[in-house]
């Protein structure tokens, strides 16, 4: 019989080369049990009447399905009961949620249901987070954390059981859920550097909304590369990973109606732009806001801004970073 690194396994190996304790393991074993316990919900949500806007408005003032706020109170369960988590950041709670602030040694930001509209047709959605860590030598402020400043970032698409995470320094890795509902099969990701299956992936109804230099952009580059669009970051972002491209989501400065402009586009620092800049960077490629700032470098001042975000290969990133800070 032949039996899978397991994903447990693979980060026991990870913390033991590098010397460092189990606090970290605690952690990963509350965020698999969230996404496990959220994809279940999910695939048993037709029956258990789950589905469908509830009629709640969120923190954000957009649309809420149910299901966000489900597999919100589940990874604040999960998290909270590891003992390890010193506050969290979810997209369903406005505040900062005060977790061990004497003896948790983390800080975990996270998007709980990615891609909402796609529940309701059963389209794949996402469970994305990013973990940064309190400072052990010194005074501990609290502060929230710049990408720069996360130890680990992953997502798990839902339910089609791939869960990708990427740890400081060590690369970005994809799992894929067995037949014991168990994480195995590490493989590591990479950008692929050959442009032949680099994809773009946008939301080409905001098209005429973005920036001239960016419109022109794009126009320069559709002939060259296939486009994708799933309309859920997590699963867009995943094949991105795989194929190469870009996903990008700019600031809307055009709009026929100047108040539905988004100068800081629509995403979420922390928990969205953050997450994945922090993956690709460790897969080889960058990411960038709309004035050419890597995503990693932001200071966020506000748990729940929002930042323009382009994000995939390197020589793509270059360039648009280049012609946004021009
Ligand atoms: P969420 O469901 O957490 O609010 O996130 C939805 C986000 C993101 O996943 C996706 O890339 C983007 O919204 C899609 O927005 P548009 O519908 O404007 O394209
Ligand atoms: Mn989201
Ligand atoms: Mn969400």
């Amino acid at each position: 019989m032949h039996f899978e690194e397991s994903f447990m396994n693979f980060i026991l190996h990870h913390q033991e080369r590098h010397d460092r304790t189990y606090h970290f393991l605690i952690l990963m074993d509350a965020l698999i049990s969230a996404a496990k316990h959220i994809q279940y919900y999910y695939l048993t949500g037709a029956l258990k009447g789950n589905l469908g806007l509830a009629g709640e408005v969120n923190v954000q003032g957009e649309d809420v399905m149910r299901m966000d706020q489900i597999a919100h109170e589940i990874t604040i369960h999960y998290l909270r009961s590891s003992g390890r988590v010193i506050h969290a950041v979810s997209e369903e709670a406005e505040e900062i949620i005060e977790m061990d602030t004497k003896g948790g040694r983390y800080f975990v930001y996270f998007d709980p249901l990615d891609g909402s509209s796609n529940v309701s047709h059963g389209l794949p959605v996402g469970f994305l987070f990013g973990i940064a860590k309190r400072n052990l030598d010194g005074p501990e402020d609290g502060h929230l954390r710049a990408g720069k400043e996360y130890r680990a970032a992953g997502m798990f698409v839902i339910p089609t059981g791939t869960f990708t995470i990427a740890l400081l320094d060590s690369g970005a890795w994809r799992f894929h859920i067995d037949e014991t509902m168990s994480f195995v099969k590490p493989l590591r990701v990479m950008l692929p550097e050959n442009s032949k299956t680099w994809e773009l992936s946008f939301n080409e109804a905001n098209r005429y909304t973005f920036s001239k230099r960016v419109q022109a952009w794009i126009a320069e580059k559709e002939r060259k590369y296939a486009f994708r669009y799933l309309g859920a970051l997590a699963g867009d972002f995943h094949r991105i990973l795989s194929n190469g491209g870009m996903f990008l989501y700019p600031a809307i400065v055009n709009h026929p109606k100047p108040e539905k402009n988004r100068p800081h586009g629509k995403l979420r620092l922390m928990y969205e732009a953050a997450v994945v800049a922090f993956m690709c960077r460790e897969a080889g490629g960058d990411a960038v806001d709309e004035i050419g700032t890597p995503i990693l470098e932001i200071q966020p001042e506000n748990q729940h801004q929002r930042t323009a975000l382009y994000v995939g290969s390197k020589p793509l990133v270059d360039e648009i970073a280049q012609i946004l800070q021009t």
